[in-house]
């Protein structure tokens, strides 16, 4: 690794606290002179570093720059060389992923942005995605196995997206069927996972995965019509590049579709949805009913107001009975 990275990973894993010249000289086995002229280079490539005499150096608190080389600081041996785009403004990373799925690119290619300019949600809806507080990340995924089971890449998602944040935080996520992240009552992820397919063939090649988190978003910069649903991770202490790798390595270890067994189990546990009433959009009717469960498909299996058992596969539902109170973590 190049002294810089190895400069910037000390001072990322030491936010808020003086690191001394003296000791990442002694730790990197390099010159002091060397040291100086890395912490010049990242100031360069503008990072924030204080720097006092006697004390050493820090980065700013507020200081946190997305790049592909920051997030592989923090990722594990196995995916450190797994392919990274990195786009200061993209339209949407779901958008980029596909393209690259279809031009071959491989399982585990990584799509990350620092800005959005057309985001994506579903539904056609779109996602808020400024520069400098949230993470856009898409996954290039090629299942080895049943492209049945593709369905539950996003249960997957949702679940490894609340086990980092558990990771990092004392904070325990909720997610609302099928794939939405909630803090305190407010949406701080959504996942959008769609296929990449080649019509020639006919056949689905690649599955893309869609991940937007508003990571330190203030609540008076979303947008008016957004602000009463839409919240943030409440400063988690690390950066995004840590946040992103942990990402990664937690998707990646699982992505062929090869789930472990208690996958549903890890992902009702931390579901808003069984006994809930809720209601949704059948053909043309707006149907009520009382969620029994979440099947080993991730599909909801709903008992409606009439008696009849629904399974429902994916689509939006509004939950009926819930109170501030069953948000909080
Ligand atoms: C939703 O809330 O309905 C899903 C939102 C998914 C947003 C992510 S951000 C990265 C990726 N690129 C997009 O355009 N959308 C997904």
């Amino acid at each position: 690794m190049k002294i810089k990275n190895e400069v910037l990973k000390m001072l990322e894993q030491n936010r808020d606290t003086a690191v001394s010249g003296q000791i990442l000289a002694k730790k990197l086995d390099v010159s002091r002179q060397a040291i100086w002229k890395a912490i010049k280079s990242l100031q360069e490539d503008g990072y924030i570093i204080h720097a006092l005499p006697n004390k050493g150096y820090w980065l700013d608190t507020s200081c946190d720059i997305i790049s592909a080389e920051g997030i592989r600081l923090f990722l594990s041996e196995k995916n450190r060389n797994c392919p990274i785009i990195f786009y200061k403004v993209i339209d949407s990373t779901n958008t980029a992923a596909k393209k690259l799925a279809l031009d071959g690119a491989r399982h585990g290619t990584i799509v990350i942005a620092e800005e959005q300019a057309a985001g994506r949600g579903r539904m056609g809806k779109s996602f808020f995605s400024p520069p400098g507080t949230g993470i856009y990340i898409s996954f290039i995924l090629k299942p080895k196995v049943d492209i049945d089971n593709a369905q539950l890449i996003t249960i997957y998602a949702a679940v490894t997206v609340c086990t980092v944040i558990e990771r990092f935080t004392r904070l325990s996520p909720k997610i609302k069927w099928v794939n939405d992240i909630f803090l305190n009552g407010k949406k701080i992820c959504g996942i959008l996972t769609e296929a990449a397919g080649n019509f020639e063939s006919g056949g689905i090649e690649s599955i893309i995965v869609g991940i937007g988190i508003n990571f330190s978003t203030r609540q008076e910069d979303f947008p008016p019509e957004i602000r009463h649903i839409a919240g943030s991770l409440p400063s988690p202490g690390i950066s995004r590049n840590q946040f992103a790798a942990a990402l990664i390595d937690k998707m990646l270890k699982h992505g062929d579709c090869r789930f472990q067994p208690n996958l549903t189990q890890l992902y009702k546990e931390r579901s808003l949805m069984i006994g809930r009433v809720i209601s949704y959009q059948k053909n043309t009717a707006t149907v009520s009913g009382t969620v029994l469960d979440i099947n080993e498909k991730g599909n909801l299996v709903v008992r409606t107001r009439e008696g009849e058992i629904d399974i429902l596969r994916s689509g939006e539902v509004q939950i009926r009975n819930i109170s501030e109170h069953d948000f909080m973590t």
